[in-house]
């Protein structure tokens, strides 16, 4: 069976789109693909122009390192480094030297401020998250593609993260593809696409909350 099915989608640069369906519809595997992280059997996925399929592996990597930041349910952390460090791991390789007085920002913001030191083990679940958020943020990617970044999270931590994500496109013009299940979440988005089979079913611009949660309803 296919995870994807004749999907076609744009996510037009500087916009936030917020992808729902239910568990098993291919949201995950949408943003897998749409990264470059995973091939589809067939069709094409374009960053800034280039098809990501047809690059060798070390311009994927390139292109993922310079243009893509991921969010993903699997945080992907360095078990041997510090929240700091993981945070700044990216950049680093990408031979750039992230400023530390943005680094502190970050991590102030989405919650950890005090755990800068702390390794992954001796974080929670939701705390690695966040460390996968600021560490995703820090780079300013032209794209970035989370997966239930706010899932894990208290009420207050999740607004001030989905405050990072508005304010990645509306400060600085990156684009932003969220997936989750909270049709208050998704109503900060420009859009959202919702998907049913691996398929795309419905698309709404600027719904609210009310009507997200109507949608969904409506399918179950
Ligand atoms: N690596 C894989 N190989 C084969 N099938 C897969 C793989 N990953 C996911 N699938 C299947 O593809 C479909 C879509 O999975 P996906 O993880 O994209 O769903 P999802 O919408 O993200 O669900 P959830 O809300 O539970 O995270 C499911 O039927 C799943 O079993
Ligand atoms: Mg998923």
């Amino acid at each position: 069976m296919a995870a994807l099915r004749q999907v076609s989608v744009a996510f037009p640069r500087g916009t936030f789109t917020a992808v729902m369906g239910p568990s098993g519809s291919g949201k995950s595997t949408l943003l897998q693909c749409s990264s470059g992280l995973d091939r589809p059997d067939s069709g094409a996925v374009r960053i800034a122009g280039q098809d990501v399929t047809r690059l060798r592996e070390k311009e994927l990597a390139v292109l993922r390192r310079d243009q893509v930041g991921v969010i993903f349910q699997a945080f992907n952390l360095v078990p041997s480094l510090t929240a700091w460090q993981n945070v700044i791991l990216p950049s680093r390789l990408a031979r750039r030297r992230p400023d530390p007085s943005r680094v502190r920002e970050l991590l102030h913001r989405v919650g950890l401020e005090g755990r800068e030191r702390h390794r992954p083990a001796q974080l929670s679940g939701g705390q690695q998250q966040r460390v996968a958020i600021a560490r995703a943020l820090l780079g300013r990617p032209e794209v970035l593609f989370a997966d239930e970044p706010t899932g894990a999270l208290d009420r207050s931590t999740g607004h001030e993260v989905l405050a990072l994500l508005r304010e990645a496109v509306d400060a600085f013009g990156q684009t932003v593809v969220m997936v989750t299940h909270d049709p208050q979440a998704a109503a900060r988005a420009d859009s959202v696409l919702f998907l049913t089979d691996g398929q795309i079913v419905d698309v709404l611009d600027r719904p609210s909350a009310d009507q997200i949660g109507m949608r969904l309803g409506g399918r179950r």
